[in-house]
């Protein structure tokens, strides 16, 4: 599973003029379609996010500024990313356990969705989400 885990590069347009940079996400550039947008910000250096799993839903991260960690988890093994990069967007596809560490000040992250918010589709206790691999 965590081999669906990729790195996509976001186009972007950078003014030769020297006013700054673009970046354009349509829906060629990400492997679902977009239901929901929503951002994380003031992030403390020692905070941990994440703690869950989704059953459906997808989703793309993107350091839209700062830096932040994603572990990820399939419950067989372990990768981790650090973005760090507006241009750049995080896959994850669903039944993949993720923390999220490390934000540097000023961090934002952004997040795009395939679903609805649903309590219902996240897994927040891991011992559960072991569970729900193996069934
Ligand atoms: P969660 O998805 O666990 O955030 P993170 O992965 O960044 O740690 O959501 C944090 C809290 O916010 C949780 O109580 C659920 C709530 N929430 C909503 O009410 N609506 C939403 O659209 C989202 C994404 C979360």
């Amino acid at each position: 599973m965590l081999s669906k885990v990729k790195i996509i590069d976001i186009p972007e347009i950078t003014a030769p003029d020297g006013s700054g940079t673009l970046a354009v996400v349509e829906k060629d550039c990400i492997p679902f379609q977009i239901k929901r947008v929503y951002y994380l910000y003031n992030v403390p250096a020692s905070a941990t996010r994440g703690g869950h799993a989704h059953k459906k839903l997808l989703q793309c991260l993107v350091a839209l500024n700062g830096s932040f960690t994603i572990k990820l988890n399939d419950g067989n093994s372990e990768t981790s990313y650090t973005l760090d990069s507006p241009n750049k967007a995080l896959f994850i596809p669903n039944k993949i356990w993720r923390d999220m560490e490390n934000f540097s000040k000023g961090a934002i992250c952004l997040s795009l969705v395939s679903e609805e918010y649903d309590e219902a589709d996240y897994i927040r206790n891991y011992k559960d989400f072991l569970k729900f691999k193996k069934d």
